[in-house]
């Protein structure tokens, strides 16, 4: 039986920062607010002319660098995103190009913030089966591009950036990924989405339209506690692991106090609970390899220790992974 194993990590993020303060002169918020109710400082936004593959292929070059992989042994390249460079084609053939993997097939997972968790599973399914050794797994975002900075409930929280795993075929059993679980919801469609610009109702410059999003963002709070607790518990006891055997707990980025209500509910204590949402901001599909990467750097998470991962997105979309990383 083939184990998957994180051959390699990295993330990027972009240069330009948005702070509170730049906040509080677009709109009628202050920085104790912000800090207070999502535990955000700063995010990281795109300049003109950047996007989302731009993210990704530095981030993947890093992962690529670290697990020491030529591109030709690239056999797939999936891109966990909501906010591609175009409606088509996908990020990640703009990616395979970039950095000339030109063995590997190529998708997009669109499954919002829950895409890195469904884009590692999909990883795990192709490797387990034989089908691949190497994959590329990409969560990476741009939704400043989709954020009305007008709108203080969301300006707040959004930002860029872009997090890369080489996941490879392992035959080592006590390392790599144990178990991925992802579900979902469309009765919450129209609580978190972004109106116009699809199919359904196509840009029109002389219609008047919304092209950025829209939440609830109190209903999508409660929500995010809700799903993102119950399926760490659920991933817990389908590994047959206890929340004792975890080393740290991360859960997507998406505002301090929904990560603290679902440390509580898990009984986790706050130096198991890993955190950079005051300055990375919620950069969506990207959130979780980010962390993972900064932690790994600064030294916190360590080669061995076992990471519960949990995310929640629009739709709504939910998901988790236990990995040994
Ligand atoms: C958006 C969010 C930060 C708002 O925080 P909240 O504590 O729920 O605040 P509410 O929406 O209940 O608003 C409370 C008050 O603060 C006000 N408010 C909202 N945003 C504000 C801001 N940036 N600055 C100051 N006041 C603000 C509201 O207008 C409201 O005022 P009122 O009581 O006079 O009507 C929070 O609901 C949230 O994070 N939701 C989850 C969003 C999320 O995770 N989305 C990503 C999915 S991947």
């Amino acid at each position: 039986m083939y184990r998957s194993i994180i051959r390699g990590i990295g993330s990027h993020l972009p240069q330009n920062r948005l702070t509170n303060a730049d906040i509080e002169k677009m709109v009628d918020t202050s920085d104790a607010w912000i800090t207070s109710r999502t535990g955000i400082s700063e995010r990281r936004i795109a300049s003109p002319g950047e996007a989302t593959s731009n993210f990704a292929t530095e981030a993947a070059k890093k992962a690529m660098d670290q697990a020491g992989i030529s591109a030709e042994d690239i056999e797939m390249v999936i891109v966990a995103t909501e906010t591609p460079d175009y409606l088509f084609p996908p990020v990640a053939v703009i990616v395979q190009h970039r950095l000339g993997l030109n063995k590997a097939g190529v998708m997009d997972i669109h499954a919002t913030c829950a895409g890195f968790i469904t884009a590692l599973q999909t990883a795990d399914q192709y490797i387990r089966s034989g089908m691949y050794q190497n994959i590329l797994v990409i969560g990476a975002d741009t939704l400043s591009r989709f954020t009305d900075y007008t709108d203080r409930s969301t300006c707040i929280l959004f930002a860029d950036g872009a997090g890369a795993l080489v996941v490879s075929r392992s035959e080592t059993e006590d390392i790599g990924i144990i178990h991925t679980a992802t579900h979902a919801n469309g009765e919450h469609v129209q609580s978190l989405l972004i109106p116009s610009g699809g199919s359904l109702d196509p840009f029109n410059p002389s219609k008047e339209q919304k092209t950025t999003m829209y939440m609830d963002g109190p209903k999508i709070f409660k929500l995010a506690v809700s799903v993102m607790s119950e399926t760490a518990k659920e991933v817990l006891d389908k590994s047959g692991y206890s929340v004792d055997q975890v080393n740290f707990l991360i859960p997507h980025q998406a505002n301090q106090r929904i990560i603290d209500a679902v440390a509580k509910n898990m009984d986790v204590p706050q130096e198991k609970v890993i955190s950079n949402i005051k300055y990375v901001g919620n950069n969506s599909s990207a959130t979780i390899p980010i962390a993972i990467d900064a932690n790994m750097k600064a030294g916190k998470i360590k080669k061995g220790d076992t990471l519960l991962l949990v995310a929640f997105g629009a739709g709504l979309i939910w998901g988790g992974a236990l990995i040994k990383i």
